[in-house]
């Protein structure tokens, strides 16, 4: 498939449905409920450092940093829409982080050797390239910088809950780009194994400090009836987290 093509059509995407997603994947939460930065604290103290959101969406993660006295904060994304929704929520808290509207394959002007924090909540999934994106990353980040993401966890893609079941209903060898009709709007993704994660980090540099798949112990603990999701958390991580740093 066409990369140009994949990109148009997310683009897309985001502009028409920006609104439905306003701050619905962003921190504290690592895209869903059940694993969260006030359990994990990865990021540690960011007072007055320098920091990068791949895909910020709405603003609502950089908004978190922000509000936790971060020393400079940038947003990069590819859809307009979902950065004038983030420019006009930041602003009413008087906050004014750089914002680029590009997608994150593209060079675009962001400075390389100079952000303390890369880090992305629920996008980096859309990349065309795990392996271009990973060494633009590595690019921006300063020697020891630190990168921090999050996205949905392939077997949340492979598996269903049917009557109760959880039933595997894709393989998870698939990597194929597929395209699904998400609000009426299509969207290319593909479901990416965590080895690829894993080998994309390795062959740019990356050394991995900490990788999380986990479901919060409250999930975990309910014993009555749940909803679907719930039930699905309580046998397999929803998103993952990967926390690396550049060498
Ligand atoms: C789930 S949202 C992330 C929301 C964000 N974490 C927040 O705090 O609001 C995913 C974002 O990735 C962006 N995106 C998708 N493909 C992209 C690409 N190729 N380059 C840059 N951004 C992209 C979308 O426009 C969308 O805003």
């Amino acid at each position: 498939m066409q990369n140009k093509n994949i990109l148009q059509t997310n683009k897309s995407y985001w502009n028409t449905n920006a609104d439905s997603w306003f701050g619905t994947t962003a921190l504290p939460q690592y895209g869903v409920k059940f694993v969260t930065e006030d359990e994990l604290n990865l990021f540690g103290d960011v007072a007055g450092k320098t920091m990068l959101e791949i895909g910020c969406g709405s603003g609502h993660s950089l908004k978190y940093h922000a509000d936790r006295n971060a020393g400079e904060l940038w947003g990069l994304d590819i859809s307009q829409k979902q950065l004038e929704n983030a420019e006009r929520f930041l602003t009413q808290s008087s906050y004014f982080p750089k914002l680029i509207c590009s997608p994150m394959e593209d060079e675009c002007g962001i400075p390389k050797d100079y952000f303390d924090i890369v880090y992305s909540i629920y996008a980096i999934g859309w990349a065309t390239s795990l392996e271009n994106i990973f060494h633009k990353i590595a690019s921006y980040l300063k020697k020891d910088g630190i990168f921090i993401f999050s996205w949905k966890h392939p077997l949340h893609g492979c598996v269903i809950v049917d009557e109760k079941q959880l039933i595997f209903n894709k393989s998870y060898f698939d990597e194929e780009w597929y395209t699904q009709i998400v609000d009426g709007t299509e969207i290319m993704l593909p479901n990416r194994k965590i080895s690829t994660y894993v080998n994309a980090l390795a062959d740019t540099g990356f050394i991995i400090e900490k990788m999380i798949e986990q479901t919060n112990d409250s999930t975990l603990q309910i014993t009555e009836e749940i909803d679907d999701k719930s039930r699905k958390a309580q046998n397999l991580p929803l998103s993952f987290v990967f926390k690396a740093r550049k060498a």
